[in-house]
């Protein structure tokens, strides 16, 4: 495995991979890489010849009182992870080394990340849209790789994608969870034992959704009343948002029909965790 820590040294392995005629996977990280990620790298080693995997913590998907500081950056654990995987390139460049002063460019999407996660993160999903098409540019995958965990992230980058003709697949692969079902995330680790328990109020309050929509419930309202009452039953948990929406354009619906997202994002303490379920009454 080679680790390239300028854009210069990834393009020159990325041309030597293709020169071998050889079908190129990104994994787009943050580090702090965990079973999730780890799946995704699965992913792109059995469908793609070379596999990279970015670590690099965003500066500007960060919010002045985000976590930015504190992330978590394991970089030599997360090399020997991915070694053990069987990755080709790691791509970690500097903190500096993706913006270059003044950066004046910026990739921002209109309506998908008006709702959700973008209420609360102002500028967040314009952060991960520019870092992700410079990923693009510079990695120039066939495929690449997110988690649906990221159910609104997801669905931005496939339309930003498709929107500018990125000529890359964008391919979702499953939430991977803990044994009590919370979802696995590089900021479970902030969380207190305490809390930690109560982080099962994500899946909880989702479960109930998937339940009362098999027993007929269509209204969304109703839905969303219910699953408030079940995430207030744990002490340390705070609602930012519950929504169903949409699964294209992540637009609020009153009644569930088709195929629908239901996004949950949560305070446990000071950490904000979210999770999400899909449920498509077609199938
Ligand atoms: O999902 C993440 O870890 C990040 O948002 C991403 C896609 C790597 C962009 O920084």
């Amino acid at each position: 495995m080679d680790i390239a820590n300028t854009i210069e040294q990834t393009r020159k392995f990325i041309s030597m991979a293709r020169q071998q005629g050889k079908s190129i996977g990104l994994v787009p990280t943050m580090g702090a890489l965990h079973e999730g990620h780890l799946s995704l790298v699965q992913h792109s080693l059995s469908e793609c010849d070379f596999t990279v995997v970015s670590i690099y913590v965003n500066p500007t998907q960060f919010g002045p009182h985000e976590d930015l500081e504190k992330y978590p950056r394991p970089f030599d654990k997360d090399c020997k992870a991915c070694r053990e995987q069987g990755v080709d390139l790691i791509f970690a460049p500097g903190p500096d080394d993706m913006y270059v002063d003044p950066h004046l460019t910026w990739i921002d999407i209109e309506k998908l990340g008006d709702g959700l996660c973008g209420q609360s993160r102002v500028g967040h999903f314009r952060g991960v849209c520019t870092v992700v098409a410079k990923l693009f540019n510079i990695v120039l995958p066939d495929v690449a790789y997110f988690g649906q965990k990221d159910a609104q992230q997801l669905a931005i980058l496939r339309k930003m994608s498709s929107d500018l003709n990125f000529p890359i697949e964008i391919r979702s692969c499953p939430t991977i969870r803990e044994s009590d079902g919370v979802a696995m995330s590089s900021r479970n680790q902030y969380l207190a034992s305490e809390q930690r328990k109560q982080a099962v109020c994500l899946l909880e309050s989702l479960k109930l959704a998937v339940e009362l929509i098999k027993s007929g419930q269509r209204n969304t309202l109703a839905i969303q009343r219910e699953m408030s009452e079940k995430i207030e039953q744990f002490s340390d948990a705070k609602i930012d948002y519950i929504s169903i929406v949409d699964n294209e354009l992540l637009q609020p619906v009153d009644t569930v029909s088709g195929s629908v997202l239901i996004a949950v994002a949560v305070w446990i303490g000071s950490t904000r965790l979210i999770d999400n379920i899909m449920v498509d009454l077609a199938v």
